[in-house]
């Protein structure tokens, strides 16, 4: 049924339509933990387009996290200006040194293991969990948050529905390939489902979209009145 191949068909939408991002591995590789972290700190709150640059700067110059942990936090915070956000910046390094450490420099690949780490919550410990290990959780970002809730018109408002929203992205999860089920949603999200006019026509579950039914897309995700 429709509702059973929706993660297969997001997988096909992904193949085709993948962005190219400096962080991502070559369709088929399996991503670099250290890249994925990286890269998650920095897109945590700022645009994919303005971290690009960051990322390209920080893993040329560390290449990887026993670089970056052996690395002086001034350095690192240098490195950083203009990003904003700036305990973001010693967390990484804090990070970096709990890497080398405490786990021989080798990222712990499991959700858990990830919350332990200095400036790893709940969102990037999944991301990373998925992107780099495969593990299989969807971690659930605004961008993601829109996609399911349109996808099945969830009434509940923002950010009581968090639980609920988190819970329903799950269905779009098959059995493999659990980041780049993650990352499609994004690039849906950033690319075909945008808060306003998303393009539906173009979008590889247009089919079974309960909000595009109603003809309400826009409307979701509910956000609790202020
Ligand atoms: N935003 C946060 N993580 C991302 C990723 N891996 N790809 C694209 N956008 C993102």
């Amino acid at each position: 049924d429709q509702q059973a191949d929706r993660p297969a068909r997001l997988l096909a939408w992904y193949d085709r339509h993948r962005r190219t991002l400096p962080w991502r591995a070559v369709a088929g590789e399996r991503a670099d933990p250290y890249r994925v972290w990286l890269s998650e700190i920095m897109l945590q709150q700022t645009t994919v387009r303005a971290v690009g640059p960051y990322f390209e700067k920080f893993v040329s110059r560390w290449p990887d996290v026993t670089a970056l942990g052996r690395a002086s936090l001034d350095d690192v915070l240098r490195m950083w200006a203009g990003l904003g956000y700036y305990s973001r910046a010693r967390n990484l390094h804090a990070c970096a040194v709990a890497v080398m450490g405490d786990h021989g420099g080798v990222f712990p690949d499991t959700e858990e293991g990830l919350r332990a780490l200095p400036g790893i919550g709940p969102y990037t410990a999944a991301a990373i969990a998925a992107i780099a290990f495969d593990r299989r959780t969807m971690p659930v970002d605004g961008n993601i948050e829109r996609v399911v809730s349109r996808l099945y018109a969830i009434e509940e408002a923002l950010p009581q529905a968090k639980p609920l929203i988190k819970e329903m992205a799950a269905t779009l999860l098959g059995p493999s390939r659990a980041g780049d089920s993650a990352q499609a949603l994004m690039d849906l999200g950033a690319t075909i489902c945008t808060p306003k006019k998303p393009a539906c026509a173009l979008c590889p579950l247009n089919d079974d979209c309960a909000a595009r039914t109603r003809g309400d897309q826009e409307t979701f995700p509910r956000k609790a009145p202020k």
